[in-house]
């Protein structure tokens, strides 16, 4: 196990009805902006609780936070909130609006271009406090400081983190995900899924804790993604489903641990190119890129297939293809595609992308050894 620190601040509050707990969670006095997505909130009843439950601040509200949150939309909340003199936010819907607000909170002391920090994230320190409503699982966002934020303008989505970017406090309230939709039920269920393989699917460091954990995690998805994707909402999966997304990325499981990240780095590529869902880039390159990359990851993968999908009879190859099988068809099982052709994708911009990873000098993967060229190969295994 390697050297590792852990801290996460953040406050969860979790379980029905607990966002009347706002009331007392957002000190006192405090200028308060609430920002928001496109408006689900308003169908199923989180606007009016939150309103409700923070009637005696005064209240700022933006909404228009988009999937994929946009630098240029976030700019004007930035804007907005200088004007106001705002001193906390309140973050309510999905990965995205927690996200953008977290850039929100770190542009607003941050002298200059707020894009030049996510050029280089070590550029950011400060943050303004904020707060969340989780109305989606499947990012982790609300308990920890990454943000992932498009620029319209250049097509690129890049992710940074802020020592300060926790947020104070979140309230997980899983009645909140009765409206989701089932596409975005599956997104959630994959993301968090593929977060808990990029912080467990690379090579032993003899972290058994940190196994077992994730092994739990992504069991419980197995046992529940489908009839939480397709069956009648039900409190308790959808109360597991959420705690899962959670834990899987707030620092738990990678305490002390090797992380790879290429399927989210190929990934965004994709979403910024073609617009794809975030879990759909996900479920696309990430079968081919454990193809790929089986040799560095056999131990691993052997012991992925073992304890998570019980094969053990069987030559060593066979029992990795299978689990990559199995991971394939439990995506697909909950209705996303995972190939690049299903979406009318072919092979364009491939060399593009490989390209702009070479550009920028980074070296992907657990072990750094994904060069641009294996970048094309995987990619080429996506495509049907
Ligand atoms: O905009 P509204 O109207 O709120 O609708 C949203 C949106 O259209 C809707 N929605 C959310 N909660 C709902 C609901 N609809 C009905 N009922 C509810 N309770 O769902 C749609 C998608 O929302 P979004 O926030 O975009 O989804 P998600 O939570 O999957 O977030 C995706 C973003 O997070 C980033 C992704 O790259 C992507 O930009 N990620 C952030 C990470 C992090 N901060 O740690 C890690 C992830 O790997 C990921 O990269
Ligand atoms: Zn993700």
């Amino acid at each position: 196990m390697y050297n590792f620190i852990f801290k996460n601040p953040t406050k969860l509050i979790f379980g029905k009805g607990t966002i009347a707990s706002l009331t007392t969670e957002i000190p006192d006095g405090k200028r308060v902006m609430m920002t928001y997505g496109g408006g689900s909130i308003k169908n199923n009843g989180v606007y009016d609780q939150v309103k409700a439950a923070l009637h005696n601040y005064s209240i700022i509200e933006f909404s228009g936070i988009e999937p994929n949150p946009t630098y240029e939309t976030l700019m004007q909340a930035v804007a907005l909130a200088k004007e106001q003199n705002i001193d906390y936010f309140l973050a309510v819907g999905g990965g995205s609006v927690i996200d953008g607000t977290k850039f929100i909170v770190t542009a607003m002391l941050y002298d200059g271009d707020p894009w030049e920090f996510m050029i280089d994230p070590s550029k950011a320190k400060h943050a303004l406090p904020f707060a969340t409503v989780l109305t989606l699982p499947a990012t982790g966002s609300e308990m920890n400081n990454g943000s992932v934020i498009s620029k319209k303008t250049t097509h690129e989505k890049l992710a940074f983190m802020n020592p300060e970017t926790y947020p104070q406090f979140s309230i997980l309230d899983p009645e909140v995900t009765y409206s989701l939709p089932k596409r975005q039920l599956a997104n959630g269920v994959v993301d968090a899924y593929v977060h808990v393989m990029e912080q467990y699917l690379t090579f032993s460091s003899d972290s058994m804790i940190q196994d077992r954990f994730a092994e739990g995690i992504l069991s419980t998805l197995t046992e529940i993604g489908e009839k939480v994707v397709n069956g009648q909402p039900e409190y308790d999966l959808r109360a597991n489903f959420m705690l899962s997304a959670t834990m899987a990325l707030n620092g738990f499981i990678s305490m002390g641990v090797p992380q790879d990240w290429a399927t989210h780095m190929i990934g965004h590529e994709l979403t910024a190119l073609y617009g794809l869902d975030h879990a759909v880039t996900l479920a696309i390159v990430q079968p081919s890129l454990l193809r790929v990359m089986r040799n560095e990851k056999r131990e691993k993968l052997l012991q992925y297939a073992d304890r998570v999908w019980h094969l053990t009879q069987g030559s060593e190859e066979g029992r990795i293809e299978a689990a990559i099988q199995k991971t394939e068809a439990f995506y697909r099982n909950l209705g996303i595609k995972t190939k690049l052709s299903e979406h009318g994708i072919d092979n364009k911009s491939f060399d593009s992308i490989a390209e702009r990873f070479a550009i920028r000098g980074w070296k992907l993967g657990e072990k750094q050894s994904i060069t641009p060229e294996l970048i094309r190969e995987i990619l080429n295994g996506c495509l049907a």
